[in-house]
């Protein structure tokens, strides 16, 4: 279950990591064929992946917390994890996946030779939001900070 949890996150940054060289490429590509691939390849193959792999990172995730002594939300480095994985996923779905139609219209546009049309919203930031925010869950994960979230009352002791 570690292995898949790992690779899936791996599978994740490995994703991200494509969405940024096709947002840059649509952007500074050397022509407006080349641009409009970009954008075209953008919104035909980067969603479900990038949904499949966080819906994994998130189920592997929930299951080694459930299956082990880090709880889900008995660690800091954990329940973090959590919200951030959580935050991610939705944002795929509600940020993301909408816009992706307008984005591969604008590509094929560009491809044909139409004239440059309206343009899209700013790409940049759904890359660089999502890479900084799991690079953030990895260290996370490896350092395991902070200890455990509740301690018991008087002892001083923790809660297992
Ligand atoms: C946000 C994306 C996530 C990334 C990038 C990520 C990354 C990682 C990595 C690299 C490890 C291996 C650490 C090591 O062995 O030293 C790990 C372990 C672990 N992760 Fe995640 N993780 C994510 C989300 C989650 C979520 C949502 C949960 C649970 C709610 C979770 C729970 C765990 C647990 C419990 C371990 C330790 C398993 C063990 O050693 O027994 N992770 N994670």
């Amino acid at each position: 279950m570690l292995v898949t949890h790992i690779v899936s996150a791996g599978a994740w940054i490995g994703i991200d990591v494509m969405v940024a060289v096709l947002v840059l490429t649509g952007r500074f590509g050397s022509s407006d064929e080349v641009r409009g691939l970009a954008y075209e390849a953008l919104a035909t193959f980067v969603v479900w992946p990038m949904l499949v792999s966080g819906l994994l990172t998130l189920t592997t995730g929930l299951i080694l917390g459930l299956g082990t002594r880090w709880g889900l939300v008995r660690y800091w480095w954990v329940g973090i994890k959590l919200v951030l994985n959580l935050v991610l996923c939705t944002l795929i779905l509600v940020a993301l996946r909408p816009g992706m139609d307008e984005i591969g219209a604008y590509g094929r546009d560009l491809v044909n030779g139409a004239p440059e049309p309206a343009g899209v919203s700013d790409l940049f930031f759904p890359p660089a939001v999502s890479l900084t925010t799991l690079a953030l869950a990895t260290v996370l994960a490896v350092a395991k900070p902070w200890g455990r979230i509740r301690r018991t009352a008087g002892t001083g002791s923790t809660r297992s």
